[in-house]
């Protein structure tokens, strides 16, 4: 039985719903409804509960009427005017079905078929086609006119694009794929050829799907009512037959889908319309990349060895976390308690990341726990925590809708965050203003339709002098918001700070040429920011990896607190998580120093509540970050990591620095759903189960909590939160969780802004936005209203402090990095999908001068050198670099883009400099020293992985 779609959620109303306070009545068909003013006649007619056939509608795109199926007849109106491009006026009388009505209907779908293949029941599409539908709505039984004149019927099918096929003999040319194309998405990569007959769809350019400007959304497949755009999936295994929604395991957007199944087998995943961080759009990873879940590579069976170099044996999952728990304990026995630790995973659940950081507190008995936010986001934690009270973002994405100004700093959101971008893009349509702070012209400096005012190309490292420049200027020309500041700031603290960026060093005329950026653009878009209405700031990776990341994000929130820029809709300062579930890692306890909630280890009361839930007593002090684990591995004193989920051996900065640290180790035990690059140096590994084959709940970059929902049992055997239950279990400390619930039970019970999440409440809200507790049941989808979470807020000084990673005459270039559209972090997953059609290898872009001087040619193999090592890429020469910045990307391990990036951190939370290193670059002819050594090390573990042998574990010591 078809299941699939819930009437009350994914009825299509034809055409967007309209916001108005004036009610407009009218009566179709005899009866009276009243709707908001600016509705369309077909949507009204649907919301009460009435179809009029449609075909070139649908309400996630405005009304085009072209088809003139949806033709109603209207009292006082001449013709038959077409109902989705109607709007409703006070007292319209409407009449949906008449004799007249039904033969113009018929006539016109009459045509349409007679240039449509008769192929119903072979169609990919049958039983889920709109065409089809409307046919059998209209009462089509015959069509006059054969085949014998001109048609489209023999039109070539493109299936260029990895995903999806075209095949233009099915079009309607209906354009619902164009509007989406640019409606929804914002890429405008299709439009109409040609006139009448002649119309067809095309990728812009005449080119086909694959290379043209088409960044494979799928937002034209969802929106094409026919089988002309086509999901291969779906072709080769044909339409589901359930659905169940759950979150997207990619990005910090965290798109709701509805994940399509045909028994246990995965067809499709359709963003889900009612996703309310995403509202049924997606991007080419959420909606296509979700083949490596069941890809070979997959490990599905626990396995242990005694040394790296052995081959790995298959055990039972007994057997290996009782391997493990032995190693752990021995490692205690003769290294001390705090030998060992453990990283959570913000690709794993919120419950599952409570869990490890459970683990080690309770069963470890230490606070040696660390999360890949280390690396990311560590210092938007501590500067926000700073200066508003609160390690989050303020806004919901839905809030850019209401900006005027948008200031993105450091990040790359049609990359990384591409469904968050589409919104964005739609907003600057609208008319809002951008300025743009990045050292690379990324696309939305200049996309179609949305361009950025200023683009503040500053060079590398130079964040905090930009901020200071910017704030100099709204101070010096009396640009602040007094009265806000009067009465939601900290006098004194405001009084310091404006002293401090007034002063004559902190002008952009003094800073400009430590910027490189022109003054008179850093005051212009001071201005913009500061006077041209609701403005907000959007910040990456770009603000936080560098040693002043935190300074950075400190400056933020003060220019935002100057402009009185927080605090409501279309403002606030906004982190744009990279990982899936960074905030949520966060959100859990994932750092050394702090409790769910971000609650200080050393604070007793708070640890008093959790000894008591937890039964144990826990260490008062802050346990060892990652960077300090490394550290403590090459010094001897940590011998054991339990790494759920991460792959720090790719991620981390200086590669060399952390596989000598793992080799160092006498017991890593990794929990991943492939053999990555730190498994190579493991000794326990457990497997891992994908997004799709567990319970639990993410947090995306809006503080928004989304149910992650099993479509399919765990490939080995146990879910990550299984896993961890049953070490926990067998180090001797009793976890007897039956479900992910219990766990969010747990965590609601002990973290105050959480205290009013439960699966039911997620279940029934579909999402929800911490704080979400007494004083806001609901949630809160905007932080700071009436004050900010540490009360007032402090203005705090962000005095510039040049990077000690220098240019000089060897190491002329400085290099950043960044992440690419089609691959996620470290490529685990993309690079197991059909997305290497995009991006199959890392690049150096490196700007035409850079290159030119240097007699590197577009393709060239060039070595890449840093202070921390070298390495070996193929040059991609573009004006996207400014001169004498080289970037690239990290998403494959053999290029070793972290093999060049330093040891470097923030000064306060050791986030790692991966966005500023002088590096040089030579036109070479063969890998570096590191990559042999590299490749040697891979042929070799995935031999051991080869070789791997089922019989008892006979490594016990
Ligand atoms: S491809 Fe589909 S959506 Fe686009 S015009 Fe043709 S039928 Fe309509
Ligand atoms: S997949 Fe997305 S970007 Fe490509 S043509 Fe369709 S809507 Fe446009
Ligand atoms: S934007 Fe992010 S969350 Fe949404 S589909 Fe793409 S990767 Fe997934
Ligand atoms: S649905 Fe109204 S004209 Fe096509």
């Amino acid at each position: 039985m078809i299941t699939l779609f819930d009437p009350k959620t994914d009825i299509d109303l034809g055409t967007p719903a309209r916001e108005s306070q004036v009610q407009i009545t009218l009566n179709i068909d005899g009866r009276s409804i009243s709707v908001p003013e600016g509705t369309s006649v077909m949507r009204a007619a649907a919301l009460m509960g009435t179809t009029i056939p449609k075909l070139c509608a649908t309400d996630s795109l405005e009304a085009f009427g072209s088809c003139r199926m949806c033709l109603v007849e209207i009292d006082g109106m001449r013709g038959y005017p077409a109902s989705c491009t109607t709007p409703v006026t006070e007292g319209m009388t409407v009449h949906t079905q008449t004799p007249k009505l039904a033969t113009l209907r018929r006539n016109v779908m009459e045509l349409y078929i007679s240039d449509h293949p008769l192929d119903c029941l072979t169609c990919s599409a049958n039983g889920n086609c709109e065409l089809q539908t409307v046919a059998g709505q209209v009462g089509l039984r015959e069509v006059r006119y054969g085949y014998e004149g001109e048609n489209h019927l023999e039109d070539v099918k493109d299936t260029s694009n990895p995903y999806f096929d075209y095949d233009p003999s099915k079009c309607i040319v209906c354009n619902r794929c164009v509007r989406a194309c640019e409606e929804t998405q914002g890429t405008f990569a299709l439009t109409i050829t040609g006139r009448g007959f002649e119309s067809r769809v095309a990728a812009a350019g005449g080119e086909n799907f694959l290379d043209s400007e088409c960044v494979s959304c799928g937002a034209c497949v969802q929106a094409c009512p026919t089988a002309t755009l086509m999901e291969k999936s779906v072709v080769e295994l044909g339409q589901p037959e359930r659905s169940v929604i759950t979150t997207c395991a990619y990005c910090g957007v965290g798109c709701s889908f509805r994940a399509e199944m045909k028994g246990d087998q995965l067809v499709r995943m359709v963003p889900d319309k009612n996703g309310q961080a995403n509202h049924g759009h997606s991007c080419v990873k959420g909606r296509f990349a979700w083949g490596y879940a069941t890809h070979p590579d997959r490990i599905t069976k626990p396995m242990i060895r005694k040394n790296i170099s052995d081959p790995w044996q298959e055990v039972s999952w007994d057997e290996a976390v009782t391997y493990a728990a032995s190693e752990f304990r021995r490692l205690q026995q003769k290294y001390g308690r705090d030998s060992i630790g453990g990283i959570t995973s913000s690709r794993c659940t919120n419950e599952e990341t409570y869990l490890v950081q459970k683990l080690v507190r309770a069963a470890f008995g230490n606070n040696n726990v660390d999360t890949c936010a280390r690396v990311c986001h560590s210092p938007t934690g501590y500067g926000l925590k700073q200066t508003l009270g609160e390690s989050a973002g303020t806004q919901s994405f839905d809030s850019v809708m209401q900006a005027d100004v948008i200031l993105v700093m450091g990040a790359n959101p049609s990359d990384a965050h591409p469904v968050f971008a589409s919104q964005l893009k739609r907003r600057l349509r609208e008319g809002a203003r951008l300025i743009v702070i990045d050292p690379r012209r990324i696309d939305l400096v200049d996309s179609v339709h949305a361009r950025a005012e200023y683009h503040l190309a500053l060079r590398p490292g130079t964040n905090v002098a930009m901020l200071n420049a910017l704030a100099h200027t709204i101070i010096t020309e009396g640009l602040q918001d007094q009265p806000f500041i009067d009465a939601r700031c900290e006098g004194n603290d405001f009084a310091r700070w404006s002293e401090f960026v007034s002063r004559a060093e902190n002008s952009p005329e003094a800073l400009a040429p430590v910027c490189g950026v022109d003054a008179a653009d850093i005051r212009a878009a001071a201005r913009l920011y500061a006077a041209g209405g609701n403005a907000a700031i959007y910040y990456g990776l770009g603000v936080t990896e560098h040693s002043q990341g935190s300074t950075a994000v400190m400056g933020i929130a003060n220019l935002a607190m100057a402009t009185g820029n927080i605090g409501r809709e279309g403002v606030g300062v906004n982190p744009l998580r990279g990982q899936n579930n960074v905030q949520g890692s966060c959100d859990m306890g994932s750092f050394p120093h702090e409790l769910p909630g971000y609650r200080h280890i050393s604070n007793e009361v708070v640890r008093a509540q959790f000894e008591q839930a937890w039964n144990v007593t826990l260490q008062p002090d802050p346990g060892l970050r990652i960077p300090n684990m490394f550290e403590s591995a090459l010094a001897g004193s940590f011998k054991g990591l339990y790494c759920q989920g991460e792959d720090i051996a790719q991620s981390d900065p200086n590669t060399q620095h952390v596989t000598a640290a793992l080799s160092a180790m006498e017991c890593v035990v990794v929990q991943d759903i492939f053999l990555n690059e730190t498994a190579k140096f493991a000794h326990v590994f457990l497997p891992g189960a994908s997004f799709l084959e567990k319970d639990g709940t993410f947090t995306n970059a809006e503080r928004r909590i989304s149910r992650v929902r099993k479509v399919m049992d765990p490939l080995g055997g146990k879910a990550d939160w299984e896993g961890t239950v049953a070490l926990a279990n067998a180090l001797g400390y009793p976890m007897s969780y039956k479900h992910p619930s219990d766990i969010m039970d747990e965590i609601a019970s002990l973290t105050p802004t959480f205290t009013n999440v439960s699966y039911a409440e997620l279940d029934r809200h579909g999402s929800l936005q911490w704080p979400c507790n007494a004083a806001a049941p609901d949630g809160t989808p905007t932080m700071h209203i009436d004050q900010f979470v540490r009360g007032k807020g402090r203005f705090m000084l962000t005095g510039y402090v040049p990077t000690e990673e220098k240019v000089n005459n060897r190491y002329p270039l400085l290099l950043t990095t960044g992440r690419i559209l089609s691959q996620y972090n470290v490529g685990a997953q993309t690079r197991r999908t059909e997305n290497v059609a995009w991006h199959d290898e890392d690049r150096l872009e490196i700007h035409p001068t850079d290159a030119e001087s240097r007699g590197i040619n577009e393709g060239d193999w060039v070595g890449i050198g840093s202070r921390a090592g070298q390495t070996v890429l193929r040059a991609r020469v573009t004006e996207r670099v400014a001169p004498g910045v080289v970037y690239t990307t990290f998403h494959f391990p053999e290029s070793g883009a972290n093999v060049i990036t330093t040891d470097n951190s923030d000064w306060a939370t050791n986030c790692p400099e991966y966005k500023v290193t002088a590096v040089e670059v030579s036109r070479v002819y063969h890998p570096s020293e590191w990559q042999k050594r590299f490749q040697e090390f891979t042929d070799e573990q995935h031999r051991l992985l080869k070789e791997r042998r089922g019989a008892k574990a006979e490594v016990r010591r």
